[in-house]
């Protein structure tokens, strides 16, 4: 059987937008930083009008350390081991992006919950990218939910930050379809694939102002 179409929505864009500056981007991530190459890689090829000022990220072993330096990016570790409390993390965290006049904070895989103290310090302009189609399945092991849960259809989902885990408005969804012979493995390298898709334009998008609360203004598509 060959796989099902991906539906990303809204669509990719055609035209990507131009902004009066480059969108300083301060990517915060825990795990490999596929996500932070994709979006490294967007920028590149023109795609993506942002620049990348510095990633965050709390784990000393995790990829994205390493990757990140391949990239030619500045990196700064805050282990979240040698904090007393979540709050005190993100005064942290909120300290090095305003250091690296940050505007739009991009969560790539950022595998703790933020605070008011994140949120309020960028307001509207934190994103964050979980691999399910929300609301189903927020939390750990969204693809091992879906799949428990005999859905058909999976998917990613681009999305603003508020304080409740995984929720916030929609930005850019893309909904795979979920084959019979699949394990949690090949499924969210399916999942992956799309998240790399779309992250890139989602942060665009947002930053136009389009996501579930606009209504296709002029800018939306
Ligand atoms: C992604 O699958 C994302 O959906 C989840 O964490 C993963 C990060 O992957 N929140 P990577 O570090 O970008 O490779």
């Amino acid at each position: 059987m060959p796989d099902a179409p991906v539906l990303i929505s809204p669509p990719l864009p055609a035209d990507w937008p131009r902004f009066e500056q480059p969108l300083k981007l301060g990517v915060m991530a825990s795990g490999s930083g596929s996500n932070l190459e994709a979006i490294a890689r967007a920028i590149d090829r023109g795609e993506l009008h942002a620049k990348i000022q510095v990633v965050v990220y709390n784990n000393p072993n995790a990829g994205v350390a390493e990757r990140s330096a391949r990239l030619g990016l500045p990196a700064v570790l805050l282990n979240h081991r040698h904090y007393p409390s979540r709050e005190v993390l993100d005064q942290d965290i909120v300290a090095v992006l305003q250091t690296h006049d940050v505007s739009w904070v991009i969560m790539a895989g950022w595998m703790r919950c933020v605070t008011a103290v994140l949120i309020d310090a960028f307001p509207n302009r934190v994103l964050n990218i979980h691999p399910s189609l929300l609301p189903s399945f927020p939390g750990l092991r969204a693809v091992e939910q879906a799949l428990a849960a005999g859905v058909t259809v999976a998917g990613c989902t681009v999305h603003h930050v508020e304080l409740a885990v995984d929720s916030g408005p929609v930005v850019v969804q893309a909904a795979v379809p979920v084959l019979p012979d699949d394990t949690p493995t090949s499924l969210q390298t399916r999942i992956q694939q799309q998240e790399h898709r779309i992250y890139p334009a989602a942060i665009a998008l947002a930053a136009l102002g389009c996501d579930a609360r606009t209504d296709g203004g002029t800018n939306c598509p």
